[in-house]
């Protein structure tokens, strides 16, 4: 067998942010094992890994975070050294429909992962030297802000609103306590929305983008008016793969864009890209813009303030927002089998239940 200096246990590495940390990590740290461990449910894909299967480093393991003998097990066969826990139920709306399945992988599958990870690291003779458990969360625990409110500091109270930043709120307390409670060295990153290649087609930018392409309508919520703070995948990866190997224990770090957009806004932005690069006039596709009826307890304002990771990690975005958007329209383009196989099976189901035969 191949002798690595350590191991990286990744949750969720088949989803979309996940895919971009796992290949970020397998290509940069070839002397690191990246464990995928992923229950490969509708959100996961692992074609959005091909180009780093068959690397040395690359191990794959099909399993559930719930499931604590799994977990448990793999701990110790692969001598992990180290989590970066992305693993969730990552969609608002969903959220509102099926809030268990929320708590079960988001709040139970984070205890069962911290319980593991204790579990093996307790055995070691060194204990819990030299090791770190990431929680990959999001800035919608912080809750909602008017538009003059100011942005989302590490020090912001808790709020969360929906059922979906519930379970992350709830899992972000409990990587804490294992800080706190156990002396886990645990860091929590909590990032604004992510835009980019690979992202399920059920969030705005994917599903609009597949929309455009196909002539269906482009359902808004509300009136459009809710602002959101994008940031390029890839960039997001960056700042974990920074926070993983050089944040502090016990510490939290906001990541954000410095981007923020009304959904109105940004979908005739989006227009705009995804008409010019189809060769349509410029406008062609405003038409399908269709007001709905809001999302229940819409959160008005999420915007984040990442100066912490910025002074201490020396973190900022990289990508142009334009450019950023220009290449995650040619990416969807480029990969209709990409779009077709995720929406097969599944998640046509959903699909046909949130919007019809569209
Ligand atoms: P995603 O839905 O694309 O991927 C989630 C992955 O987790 C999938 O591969 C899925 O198969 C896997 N998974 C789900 N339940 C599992 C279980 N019980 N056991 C094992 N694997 C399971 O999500 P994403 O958008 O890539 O988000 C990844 C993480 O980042 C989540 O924790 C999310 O809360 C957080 N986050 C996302 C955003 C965003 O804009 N997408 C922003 C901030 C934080
Ligand atoms: P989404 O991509 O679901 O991310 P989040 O809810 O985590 O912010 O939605 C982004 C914004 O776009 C949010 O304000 C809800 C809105 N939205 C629509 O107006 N229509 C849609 O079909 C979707 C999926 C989202």
């Amino acid at each position: 067998m191949e002798q690595f200096k350590n191991t990286i246990i990744v949750t969720g590495g088949a989803g979309f942010i996940g895919s971009h940390l796992v290949k970020r990590l397998v290509k940069r740290y070839p002397e690191t094992r990246i464990v995928n461990v992923d229950a490969l449910t509708y959100a996961g894909n692992l074609e959005n890994l091909t180009e780093v299967e068959a690397e040395p480093n690359y191990v794959f393991v099909k399993a559930d975070i719930c499931d604590e003998e799994a977990m448990t097990r793999l701990f110790r066969e692969y001598e992990a050294d180290g989590v970066i826990h992305l693993a969730a139920e990552s969609h608002v709306d969903r959220s509102i429909t099926d809030p268990l399945a929320f708590v079960r992988t988001n709040v139970l599958g984070t205890i069962t992962l911290l319980q593991a990870a204790q579990q093996y690291w307790e055995s070691l003779p060194e204990g819990y030297e030299g090791k770190k458990f990431h929680h990959v969360s999001t800035d919608e625990v912080y809750g909602a802000l008017e538009p003059g409110d100011g942005l989302f500091m590490e020090t912001t109270r808790y709020n969360p609103h929906s059922p979906y930043s519930s379970s992350k709120a709830s899992s972000d307390h409990f990587v804490r306590a294992w800080h706190d409670t156990y002396g886990m060295p645990t860091v929590v990153t909590n990032c604004s929305n992510n835009y980019g290649p690979n992202q399920f087609p059920e969030k705005l930018i994917p599903l609009f983008i597949n929309n455009i392409r196909h002539r269906r309508p482009l359902p808004v919520y509300g009136k459009g008016e809710n602002v959101r703070d994008w940031l390029f995948v890839g960039d997001h990866a960056e700042a974990l793969d920074l926070v993983f190997h050089k944040g502090e224990a016990g510490e939290t770090y906001n990541i954000g864009g410095n981007n923020e957009w009304r959904n109105i806004d940004l979908v005739k932005a989006l227009i705009k890209a995804v008409d010019a690069e189809l060769g349509n006039p410029e406008g062609a596709s405003l038409d399908l813009i269709t007001y709905v009826t809001d999302r229940k307890g819409h959160d008005l304002r999420y915007a984040i303030d990442a100066s912490k990771i910025e002074r201490e990690l020396g973190w900022t975005p990289a990508t142009d927002f334009e450019e950023g958007l220009r290449k995650t329209v040619r990416w969807y383009l480029d990969n209709p089998e990409w779009l077709e196989h995720v929406t097969s099976g599944a998640y046509a189901d959903y699909y046909r239940r949130m919007y019809g035969n569209r």
